[in-house]
């Protein structure tokens, strides 16, 4: 059978509309969050934001925004009020890793200070490591897309390190 070059074409037009509409439909929409955080995960992120409402919100604030405007100034009792957690503050600049292990053990702990007194309970007694992954996800969702990506590249580089 003769097959005409027209027909080819047409053949041909079909098959890359194909594959463009099923590489639309895998790839997701953006690009995949780097590290321990599931930010996308609507489950996640709303087991966290519950977790944060009960655990979280009664020192860094109901919306993220901290225990006070002056917040780098340590109280009366020498220990510092909790930090924000949105993209004013400082959490951000932070790794999953540690942000996870400050949450578990508590900020003296995570960062191997002794004679650290801090205001920061230690969660280990009372989340699980899905619960405290849940919290932080969430919080790492309310940033915009700017620091998202900025968190996601620090994530990488400590990726990179390790696998060095
Ligand atoms: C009793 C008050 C209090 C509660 C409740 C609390 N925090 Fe904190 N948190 C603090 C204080 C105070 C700091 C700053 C500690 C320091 O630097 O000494 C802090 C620091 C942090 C940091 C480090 C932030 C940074 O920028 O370095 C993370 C992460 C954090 N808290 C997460 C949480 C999460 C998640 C919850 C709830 C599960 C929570 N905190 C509940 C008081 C609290």
């Amino acid at each position: 059978m003769q097959i005409s070059p027209r027909l080819v074409l047409i053949i041909l037009l079909i098959a890359a509309i194909g594959a463009a509409a099923i590489s639309f439909l895998l790839l997701p929409s953006r690009q995949q969050t780097v590290g321990l955080f599931l930010p996308d995960n609507p489950e996640y992120v709303s087991l966290g934001k519950r977790i944060y409402r009960e655990n979280c919100s009664s020192c860094h604030g109901v919306n993220l925004e901290g225990q006070t405007a002056d917040w780098r100034t340590p109280g009366p009792d020498g220990k510092l009020p909790a930090p924000p957690h949105d993209e004013t503050g400082h959490t951000w600049h932070h790794a999953d890793e540690v942000l996870f292990n400050i949450t578990k053990i508590g900020v003296a702990e995570a960062a191997n200070l002794t004679n650290y007194e801090s205001a920061m309970p230690a969660y280990e007694e009372l989340l699980s490591d899905k619960e405290i992954i849940a919290v932080l996800s969430y919080i790492k969702s309310t940033w915009p897309e700017d620091v998202r990506k900025r968190h996601d590249d620090l994530n990488q580089q400590i990726q990179d390190q390790k696998s060095r």
